[in-house]
């Protein structure tokens, strides 16, 4: 990999970057077909090899993965690989691994360079690693066969073929916390989908997630379910004219017009580099413009992410005080990530690519179409001057603006974020959710 003759450092720094451009695009197109930058995502490859480094060393088949990224190197060591443009030494390439075994989690350092854990140990105190996708779906169907749930549906009235079940996190109120649980809540579907309107309240299951056994029920109060009825949204089921020139985002077709070189992004004056992560979804790092009076890249940001997003809903009852949800750090914006719809998720003139994580059993998950890019001509004005006070002379000049948009979706319950970075060539970002 070490042989890769250019890198975003070279079009930084060096005065030649379009030769070196042309030298690639035209001599050896091959050459650097998996380009390396230290703050890569983990590939697939890379899954699998820490899945393997991990079980040799834990060889119990009740270990769990709940995190799986890259332990990125420190700002200085990326910023010193960046200053070299020959003869690169890479940093050394490393993953952050968060296992649960035994009711413990293992906060493991492994080096894939030398196929070893670097460092391991046990997380003390407060705090519970990311919630796996299939600890989620095995927690939720435990209700279904729980007798004492099954009494209290019947006791409802409620066709239990119509409950949906879904796991939440409880959140912290000072109390010593010893195990590892959510608590589960049932929704009454019967001729809507909306089924988040519809809770059966009045039911605390709670799942002990490291036996996964429900090992707390109580069953309060009955309380009547909401309608179902006027509360359906989807635009196929409505009378609002949703024509198809609604629903499709179209914009002018004529190319990406950005150039996607292994993770590193370059468009208009900017070059950043993207990754994707479990826990955070979308990574913007080392982005930086052209500037041409000064003739040389300014750094603008070097990393950028949602680092949390938290959704405390402040009712104090019994059913509700422990929604205080950290969307990010407990179900993981990058493993909720969905798979963009072409043509309405973004418009037609958008890239779309795949990222991965890791499962609970350590293998690639692919996503598709996970995020997109995309060149946004919205029709507003970046530049504007009409000169009309020289005498016989007017002058116009008018610059539309067209900006560049880095999109994901993460799906976490019945919220849907869109995470939008968009790149101006004024030199603003903007992220928007
Ligand atoms: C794995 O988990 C099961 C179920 O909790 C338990 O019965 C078994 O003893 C565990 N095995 C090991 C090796 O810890
Ligand atoms: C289910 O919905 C149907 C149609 O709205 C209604 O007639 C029925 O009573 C509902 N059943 C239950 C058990 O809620
Ligand atoms: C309960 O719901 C299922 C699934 O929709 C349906 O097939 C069944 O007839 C319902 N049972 C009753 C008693 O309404």
């Amino acid at each position: 990999m070490s042989g890769c003759p250019y890198s975003i450092a070279s079009r930084m720094a060096s005065t030649f970057s379009l030769f070196f451009s042309i030298f690639i695009v035209t001599f050896s197109p091959t050459l650097c077909l998996n380009q390396y930058h230290p703050l890569d995502p983990l590939t697939q490859s890379e899954f699998n090899q820490i899945k393997s480094i991990i079980q040799s060393s834990y060889p119990s088949q009740n270990l769990t993965f709940q995190y799986v990224g890259l332990d990125e190197p420190e700002k200085s060591t990326v910023l010193l690989w960046n200053s070299k443009s020959t003869a690169k030494s890479y940093p050394p390439r490393r993953a952050s691994v968060v296992t649960r075994l035994n009711k413990q989690t293992h906060e493991i350092i492994v080096d894939l360079s030398t196929h070893s854990i670097l460092s391991s140990k046990v997380h003390k105190g407060n705090g519970y690693p990311l919630l796996t996708v299939d600890e989620q779906t095995l927690a939720n169907e435990l209700p279904f066969n729980y007798q004492p749930f099954i009494q209290s549906i019947k006791r409802r009235g409620l066709n239990i073929s119509q409950v949906v079940c879904s796991g939440f996190t409880v959140g912290w109120f000072g109390e010593g916390k010893t195990r590892r649980i959510i608590k589960i809540n049932s929704f009454y579907t019967n001729g809507t989908v909306n089924l988040f309107v519809r809770p059966v309240e009045g039911i605390t299951l709670v799942v002990d997630l490291d036996i996964m056994k429900i090992v707390q029920y109580s069953d309060r109060a009955v309380v009547p379910v909401p309608k179902g009825e006027g509360t359906e949204y989807r635009a196929s089921k409505q009378k609002r004219p949703f024509g198809p020139r609604l629903n499709g985002a179209s914009v002018l077709s004529g190319g990406e017009g950005f150039v996607l070189d292994g993770n590193i992004i370059r468009w208009a004056n900017w070059v950043f580099h993207l990754g994707f992560d479990v826990r955070t979804g979308t990574i913007i790092s080392q982005a930086s413009i052209y500037d041409l009076d000064k003739k040389k890249y300014r750094r603008v940001l070097y990393r950028g992410f949602v680092s949390e997003l938290f959704v405390p809903y402040m009712n104090p009852t019994a059913d509700w005080y422990y929604k205080t949800f950290f969307d990010n750090g407990e179900f993981g914006f990058g493993q909720t990530t969905v798979s963009l719809e072409p043509l309405t998720d973004c418009p037609n003139n958008a890239k779309l690519i795949d990222a991965y994580y890791a499962s609970q059993e350590g293998t690639p998950v692919k996503i598709s179409n996970a995020i997109c890019i995309f060149e946004r001509h919205a029709g507003n004005i970046l530049w504007r001057h009409t000169e009309v006070t020289i005498p016989d002379e007017v002058i116009t000049e008018v610059r539309s603006e067209v900006t560049l948009v880095v999109r994901m979706i993460a799906v976490v319950g019945n919220y849907d974020y869109i995470i939008d970075w968009e790149f101006k060539p004024s030199g603003s970002i903007k992220l928007e959710v």
